[in-house]
């Protein structure tokens, strides 16, 4: 049973309508598309941007000088991090001149299939050790700025598939402290229908305004590519 009248009960008043949000800067106009939700799934429309480039970086991928590791369960590797990120500026530089806007964090990620524990509550992780992202929260970024997730192989249910709140709209909150990057939305549990998953095949793409509540999961099935960039 989920508990998400309760627990959101606390934030109610962080909480905005995304189509009330005021900005200093409009949001691109593919992105908006004259609806006004937080996030838009583009699918495979930008798969020939991409692919021309996605055997190397799979490659830096599975090569162990290329990666930091970012977690361990079990004495396997669950995630790493692309070192250097150049093998992806044609396709960072192709979404800064679509959005007019600047890159100003990009993350190359590989996710393996893993059995390591989907923790409902900070307390029972090892916060230095673990995916944080993994629990319900906001990035708590600034309303301007617009983040992109790009599939890099097909991704169902159980292949670290995003998420998101039905009605992200609704779900959408101020920052809560000024500073942090990331907020957790403590010890969350949404029933199955209150949770949208984002899967498709690969190459698909979507951007997203990150202050509704998301999370991201780990891979169970299959290995999972993604690349994720944060514009200005
Ligand atoms: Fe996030």
């Amino acid at each position: 049973m989920g508990n998400k009248q309760e627990i959101l009960a606390q934030y109610e008043g962080n909480r905005t309508e995304f189509a009330d949000v005021a900005l200093a800067r409009p949001y691109p106009e593919i992105f908006t598309d004259n609806n006004s939700l937080p996030i838009k799934n583009f699918g495979t429309q930008f798969a020939s941007i991409i692919e021309p480039y996605v055997d190397e970086i799979q490659n830096q991928l599975s090569d162990p000088t290329n990666v930091l590791i970012r977690q361990f369960y079990d004495n396997k590797v669950v995630r790493v991090t692309l070192k250097d990120n150049a093998i992806i500026n044609p396709i960072v530089n192709y979404f800064e001149e679509l959005f007019g806007r600047r890159a100003n964090k990009i993350l190359v990620n590989r996710g393996y299939p893993s059995t390591v524990p989907s923790y409902q509550s900070l307390d029972e992780c090892d916060q230095n050790n673990y995916w944080l992202s993994q629990f319900w929260h906001i990035d708590n970024f600034p309303n301007e700025s617009l983040s992109l997730g790009i599939y890099l192989n097909d991704v169902d249910i159980g292949g670290g598939q995003f998420e998101h709140i039905t009605n992200p709209n609704y779900y959408f909150y101020n920052r809560f402290t000024e500073g942090r990057s990331l907020s957790r939305i403590s010890n969350l549990i949404l029933d199955q229908d209150d949770i949208v998953p984002i899967v498709g095949p690969k190459f698909t793409v979507f951007a997203f305004v990150a202050n509704f509540i998301h999370r991201g999961t780990f891979s169970r099935d299959t290995m999972r590519d993604f690349i994720r960039i944060r514009f200005d």
